[in-house]
């Protein structure tokens, strides 16, 4: 009789999968669907027109706010919208993101340093943590929660997209949502039932570019990262013309990831973020 080459393990797939190489990590590792869905995952940015059900969102905002958080301090809000109206505004604001339109939900991840500063309040205390301590803190809570949010909101077959550009238009958001100082968005999140298409899994760095066993060590860094950029070159090439900060470095035939990340990183990106913080109740000593 002769015998297939046995199927690899589903969660060793998809391991190779997010790499995009053969990596032989998980081989010995039992099926396990949280990992899988993990794993599998990847942002949404097509939404079909169906309401996303009151109860089921709740589930999910529950489910953010089972993730850890700092201290149990819990510094976070979030703003959920359904008002198409809102919803269309942030969309109008960004202009390049027309998906953000068709999502039915929109949530604003907020780090927030106003509700523990009305407890000392209401304890007599005075608040002593208005530093960048408690900035990284509440910006970390917040994090988290939208990450919890995103992998339910995946289990329960909704698809998000987090949106770092309700950050460039700061005084408008504000006022729509009403954010106290004190209050500030680390990111959007557009939640709503996949349509077309079930977009790539990104390939991600070789696992020993970002993680270290035992100390930092970048000696084989730069080397990895040109294997990486031909694996992505091969598996996901970037179009010439939609490449970062296109206004100052124009279109490139056979860009690599790493040059993108570059072009990106090479110019400031909300230089007066610091500024507004500080004018909107942030103490960042
Ligand atoms: C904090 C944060 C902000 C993001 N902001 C945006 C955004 O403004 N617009 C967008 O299209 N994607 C945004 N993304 C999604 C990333 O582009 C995406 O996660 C990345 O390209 C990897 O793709 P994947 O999540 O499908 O693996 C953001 C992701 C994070 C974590």
């Amino acid at each position: 009789m002769s015998s297939s080459p046995a199927a690899p393990p589903p969660l060793a797939a998809l391991i190779d999968a997010r790499y995009g190489a053969a990596t032989g990590i998980g081989a010995g590792i039992a099926d396990n669907p949280m990992l899988a869905r993990i794993l599998d995952r990847r942002v949404q940015r097509r939404y079909r027109a169906e309401p996303v059900p009151d109860d089921l969102l709740d589930a999910l905002l529950a489910c953010a706010q089972s993730a850890p958080t700092k201290s149990d301090l819990q510094g976070y809000s979030i703003i959920v919208w359904r008002d198409k109206a809102k919803i269309a505004q942030v969309a109008d604001w960004i202009g390049n993101m027309p998906w953000i339109k068709d999502a039915p939900v929109f949530l604003l991840f907020c780090a927030d340093v106003r509700r523990n500063r009305l407890l000392c309040e209401r304890h007599g205390m005075p608040h002593g943590n208005d530093n960048m301590d408690t900035f990284l803190n509440t910006a970390v809570d917040a994090a988290l929660a939208l990450a919890h949010f995103s992998l339910a909101a995946d289990a329960a077959g909704l698809g998000t997209c987090p949106i770092s550009y309700v950050r460039n238009h700061l005084a408008g958001i504000r006022e729509l949502a009403g954010l106290p100082d004190g209050v500030y968005p680390i990111a959007g999140l557009t939640l709503g039932w996949p349509e077309g298409r079930r977009p790539y899994a990104s390939m991600r760095l070789p696992q020993g570019v970002v993680v270290h066993r035992e100390r930092y060590d970048e000696s084989g860094m730069m080397a990895a990262v040109a294997a990486y950029d031909a694996g992505r070159a091969r598996r996901e090439p970037l179009r010439a013309d939609g490449l970062k900060n296109m206004k100052t470095y124009g279109p490139k035939e056979g860009c690599t990831w790493s040059e993108n990340m570059a072009r990106q990183e090479s110019l400031p990106e909300r230089a007066d973020f610091a500024a507004w913080l500080r004018a909107h109740g942030w103490g960042l000593k």
